[in-house]
């Protein structure tokens, strides 16, 4: 047994948005003490941690300083610089580490280890020209989402085609050194599992959840999700069989792609909390922010039964933006079984996550129907 990170001792947390809050209030009702890094002097994280060092996510001296004050370091976000990690690693346990990071950040390596341990993935490949794109595109022979392999997040970085000739378009419209290119599958929905893992290697696997997007955001999402329990088993399976041979240490959320003749595909992975886990927070004996502490700390995991269905819809900035201020939150907090959280941004812009509602019921379904009316009621 490896030792345990107890109670009073200081988490670093590279990344100080909305995750990074949330994960630094579970934390915090444990009894630890948190340090954050991140560049924002206002992000979500600022107010409710002890330290915050503004720097950028590759500044080795700042990595430095957040691994000295701290017992454990993790992450929340991950676009941070391979050599302010390692500079972490020389002086603190970093968990997840800079190995899984390495892969996960970058789309090709992520598809290609994906690819090396036969883990199910769509049609795709490669490219770094736009000779190589003409000539990927020619191959897979149909619609396609070309992504940047580093940066994008919430759909960015990533553009549709058509056929081959989108190519130039495509390439420019990028900008980036290496782009995957990958078939447009035809989705009956999608769905993501979450996985815990501790230093013991001990995992615990949350329900999947029912994942609904728009614009390529996540807009909704339900767990449990209503989906076929041999459907959820299997990607339960698959995200566990991920998690332990990336050797992952925390939170690893597999996203997952159901096509409309029955495959279950990888979609991306993400080893950190998920937004289609805020559900957990009122669906779960235990949150994915606590579970994230229990496992890089190496506690027992918590359970991950579910108490009562929640339905989980992002609040964007739009909703700002259209009533010119404070959405009327009072209308959505006077519904029976619903919750609010917001992340402390002062900038609404759209397309930007404020905040989230959950909303609890009896039933997966009826919590889905509660979430959709809280969303209505907010709208001018
Ligand atoms: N190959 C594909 N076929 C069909 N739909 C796709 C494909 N790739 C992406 N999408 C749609 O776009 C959404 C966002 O894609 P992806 O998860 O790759 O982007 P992202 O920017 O990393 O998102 P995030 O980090 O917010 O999860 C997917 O959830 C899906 O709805
Ligand atoms: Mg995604």
């Amino acid at each position: 047994m490896s030792p345990i990170v107890p109670p009073g001792s200081t988490i670093g947390i590279l990344g100080g948005g909305q995750l990074g809050r949330m994960m630094a209030l579970s934390a915090r009702s444990l009894g630890y003490r948190i340090a954050c890094l991140d560049p924002d002097p206002h992000c979500g994280a600022h107010y409710v941690v002890e330290e915050h060092v503004v720097a950028s996510f590759d500044d080795v001296l700042a990595a430095e300083w957040l691994a000295s004050k701290s017992q454990v370091v993790t992450l929340e976000v991950e676009k941070i610089g391979l050599a302010a990690l390692e500079a972490v690693e020389r002086r603190a346990p970093l968990r997840p580490g800079s190995r899984v990071l390495a892969i996960v950040q970058d789309r090709a390596k992520q598809r290609s280890w994906l690819r090396s341990q036969g883990f199910p993935q769509g049609n795709h490949g490669f490219a770094s020209s736009v000779e190589e794109l003409a000539a990927v595109l020619t191959k897979l022979g149909t619609k396609a989402f070309v992504k940047a392999a580093r940066g994008g997040y919430d759909g960015r970085g990533q553009y549709e085609t058509q056929t081959a000739e989108d190519a130039t378009q495509a390439w420019s419209y990028l900008g980036a050194e290496v782009v995957v290119a990958e078939e447009a599958l035809d989705l009956e929905f999608e769905m993501s599992v979450m996985v815990a893992r501790n230093v013991d290697g001990h995992t615990a696997v949350f329900p999947a959840s029912y994942n609904h997007h728009v614009k390529r955001i996540l807009s909704w999402s339900v767990l449990p999700g209503t989906l076929d329990p041999k459907l959820a088993q299997q990607a339960q399976a698959i995200a566990v069989a991920i998690a332990e041979a990336i050797n992952c240490v925390g939170l690893l959320a597999t996203e997952f792609f159901v096509t409309r003749d029955g495959r279950i595909l990888v979609n991306e992975l993400a080893p950190r909390p998920h937004n289609s886990f805020h559900g957990t927070e009122t669906a779960c004996a235990t949150s994915q922010f606590e579970q994230a502490v229990r496992a890089v700390c190496n506690l027992p995991l918590g359970s991950t039964e579910v108490v009562r269905p929640t339905a989980m819809a992002n609040l964007l900035g739009d909703l700002w933006v259209d009533h010119g201020g404070v959405p009327p939150f009072e209308r959505l907090l006077s519904l029976r079984g619903v919750r609010l959280f917001l992340y402390g941004k002062d900038d609404a812009r759209r397309g930007r996550k404020m905040g989230h509602i959950l909303a609890s019921a009896p039933t997966a379904e009826e919590a889905r129907k509660l979430v959709e009316a809280a969303s209505r009621c907010l709208l001018p």
